[in-house]
């Protein structure tokens, strides 16, 4: 049988497929979730990665402005090897490709080669970088777009998964907070899984076999919005989330008391903060932030590490001088801030103080998929 002919259960095999995905932002958990079951809130951002795969021959051609080297190409070995693009280890979109494939070649499909072009508006007009989750976003965009090319119907969690799985190879480091982001959208409550055991759940288990069990540890919940509004701020300076997660790691080791406490003392403000939400308490909400920005600034304290940098500092000042609550968001050490304002914030003016300090004002929103999972 030649690549590309249908088999098992899939009848259609479209010419094309195109999957999108959002953009996110920590809103408060930070550091904490990557430790199994531990929680973080994020939000889906109206910024979106769309990749549009279209069936080719011979090999495939993955373009994209997220890639600094030009274009990408990728082929089989033979008819049904797995997807490879030897000058390009660790890519992201050539992983969740393998990832969705093994189950494609589980249910008896036969494999496909075929382009994907990816445009992403995540970054900002001079293509920096925004700390928005690009990585995240690609990955779940790619699942999208190949599972649409076999007809292979995923619901988010599955999405989620997949990619899960697939970044798993590229980049072990991470909550994959900003997966569950651009997989459900919308505000949502995320504990991670256990790593250890989906490493070794995967010496045991197929691919689909992995993605119908049930993970220990994880939860992905949609929540009701606040009546909060959220503004994000950019400080100019991109920020390595493996880098700092490694360095908070390797200097809260040395005090392990301090990092117990810190673990402790987030769960209990995310148990309070997902509750806030629930019962659409504003107030509460705010004080979950600053309360959440506290543990972080303890957290750098023990590690060592900065996390609120003097311009995220200052983010923090002008939003709280116009009544909303702040705190950097995501790993910190640059990047961006968030605050959430109450309907009395005049935020045009917090957002003119903002850059009158140096902080770019990203005009975006939280972006709900109607209809999506809770
Ligand atoms: O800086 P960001 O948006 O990549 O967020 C990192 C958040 C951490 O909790 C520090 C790491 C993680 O993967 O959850
Ligand atoms: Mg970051």
């Amino acid at each position: 049988m030649t690549a590309g002919a249908p088999r098992g259960g899939f009848s259609a095999v479209p010419r094309g497929a195109t999957g999108s995905a959002p953009g996110k932002l920590y809103i408060a958990g930070e550091y904490a979730v990557v430790e199994p079951g531990h929680r973080a809130v994020l939000v889906a951002l109206d910024r979106f990665i769309t990749v549009r795969a279209a069936a080719a021959e011979g090999s495939g051609r993955i373009s994209s402005d997220l890639y600094e080297d030009g274009p990408l190409t990728w082929r089989r070995r033979a008819g049904d090897s797995m997807a490879q693009a030897p000058d390009r280890a660790g890519d992201y979109v050539i992983s969740a490709i393998r990832a969705v494939e093994r189950m494609v070649l589980e249910t008896g499909g036969g494999l496909r080669l075929f382009d994907l072009d990816i445009s992403s508006e995540l970054d900002d007009a001079g293509g920096r970088k925004l700390g928005l989750g690009s990585s995240a976003a690609v990955t779940v965009a790619a699942v999208r777009a190949v599972a649409g090319m076999y007809g292979l119907p995923l619901d988010d969690l599955a999405v989620y998964k997949l990619a899960l799985l697939a970044t798993d190879a590229v980049q072990p480091i991470g909550s994959g907070g900003d997966i569950a982001a651009a997989a459900f959208t919308g505000w949502v409550a995320y504990a991670s899984p256990d790593r250890a055991w989906l490493r070794r759940a995967r010496t045991r288990m197929s691919t689909g076999e992995l993605v119908r069990a049930r993970w220990p540890r994880l939860s992905i919940r949609r929540l009701p919005a606040p009546d909060l509004r959220l503004r994000a701020g950019w400080t100019g300076d991109p920020a390595s989330t493996p880098r700092l997660v490694a360095d908070v790691r390797a200097g809260a080791r040395g005090d392990d008391g301090a990092y117990a406490v810190f673990l402790r003392d987030s769960e209990a403000c995310l148990a309070r903060l997902v509750r806030a939400l629930e019962e659409g308490d504003s107030r509460g909400v705010m004080r979950r932030i600053e309360q959440s920005r506290r543990l972080l600034l303890g957290l750098s304290r023990t590690s060592g590490v900065v996390i609120e940098t003097p311009l995220l500092e200052r983010l923090v000042d002008i939003a709280r001088e116009h009544g909303a609550a702040a705190k950097s968001s995501g790993a910190g050490g640059g990047d961006c801030g968030i605050a959430l304002c109450p309907p009395a914030t005049d935020a045009a003016a917090m957002c003119a103080a903002w850059e009158a300090a140096g902080i770019v004002p990203l005009d975006l929103s939280v972006h709900s998929r109607p209809g999506a999972a809770s």
